[in-house]
């Protein structure tokens, strides 16, 4: 109930705008957000590498209704791309993976536009690819609510013709996403599992967390059974500990681990220590409302949080 609720206030936008203009404590955002401009994520991000993580950096926005937007997102990711290269911080560390890497949103760069929207999204997703290429990083495409499933898988497979290291993103909480493991499992192919984090129906998802976190297991079994490069994005410690046993059971060592940028921190430093790959996915821009509410939904805990820091005055 809790979570409809603040998955629903993360799409209304009179909700936004008394929440964005709150005097929200700096330490709640700062706290998920690596920074309001490009220097100061360069900056998290240097930091990050330095102790032995990777990054991916996400351009936060999404929904994009106007032509003109997105190619604001794309020059943003432009300018971000070559900030991080001055900074020396874009190192390949294999044929497909680099230590800085951006994700992007599809919908930030036009594919809910009315008018060819999916054709823009690709050109601009194409456009970003390019850049990160030059400067030896790599792009993953986040994935959004179940009605952009396909549309983006399309668009991927797209992409893949030029930029075979682009990665993919599934969703555990849909019941296609088994399946989708299967066909995108193939030499070469990156991609990142993540349980889901949009209010979706049961026709499409499961709505028990037992049972999406059965799903995520299965999902597990076949990537790492698979010749692609699995990222595996949780903060679940359980499934942390399944994935390194089968892990290690199956004799795997080329994938990595993915977490949130603020959400257990001194996890993420252990399994680098540990030898793991461990990239931080680090979210970054002015427009923080929608990520933080679904950061917020994820957990009781975090949302205290946010309603102490509403009231607090620093
Ligand atoms: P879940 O939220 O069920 O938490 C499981 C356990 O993790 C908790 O019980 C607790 O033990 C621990 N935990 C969680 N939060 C914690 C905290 N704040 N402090 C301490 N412990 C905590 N989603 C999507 O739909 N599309 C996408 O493209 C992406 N991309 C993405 C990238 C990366 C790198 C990550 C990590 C996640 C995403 N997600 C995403 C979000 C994802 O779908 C999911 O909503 C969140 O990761 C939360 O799911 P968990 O697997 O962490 O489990």
């Amino acid at each position: 109930m809790l979570r409809t609720a603040i998955l629903a206030a993360a799409r209304n936008q009179t909700i936004e705008r008394v929440v964005t203009k709150a005097p929200v404590s700096r330490s709640v955002v700062r706290r998920f957000v690596g920074g309001s401009g490009h220097e100061a994520v360069v900056e998290a991000s240097r930091d990050l590498i330095g102790r032995g993580l990777t990054v991916t950096l996400d351009h936060l926005g999404e929904d994009t209704t106007e032509r003109a937007q997105a190619d604001t997102v794309v020059t943003a990711y432009r300018t971000l791309l070559d900030a991080l290269n001055d900074a020396g911080l874009t190192e390949r560390l294999g044929p497909l993976t680099a230590r800085a890497e951006v994700s992007v949103k599809l919908s930030a760069v036009g594919q809910a536009l009315p008018q060819d929207g999916e054709k823009i999204a690709l050109d601009n997703a194409r456009s970003i690819s390019e850049h990160a290429r030059r400067v030896g990083a790599t792009v993953t495409l986040d994935m959004e609510d179940h009605t952009t499933t396909d549309s983006t898988l399309g668009i991927l497979r797209d992409l893949r013709l030029d930029f075979p290291d682009t990665a993919a993103v599934l969703q555990a909480y849909l019941k296609r996403t088994e399946g989708d493991c299967r066909d995108l499992a193939y030499a070469g192919s990156r991609v990142r599992l993540c349980k889901g984090a949009y209010d979706e129906p049961s026709t499409v998802a499961f709505d028990k967390r037992i049972d999406v976190d059965r799903s995520y297991v299965r999902c597990v079994n076949v990537l790492l059974a698979g010749d692609g490069y699995p990222m595996f994005a949780t903060h679940d410690p359980r499934l942390v500990d399944i994935i390194a046993d089968r892990a290690r059971t199956e004799g795997v060592t080329d994938f990595e681990y993915q977490m949130l940028y603020g959400i257990r921190p001194d996890e993420q430093q252990r399994l680098a220590e540990a030898g793991d790959t461990v990239r931080v996915y680090v979210p970054y821009g002015a427009q923080w409302y929608g990520y933080l509410m679904r950061r917020l939904a994820e957990r009781p805990a975090n949302m205290a949080f946010f309603a102490r820091a509403l009231v607090s005055k620093s």
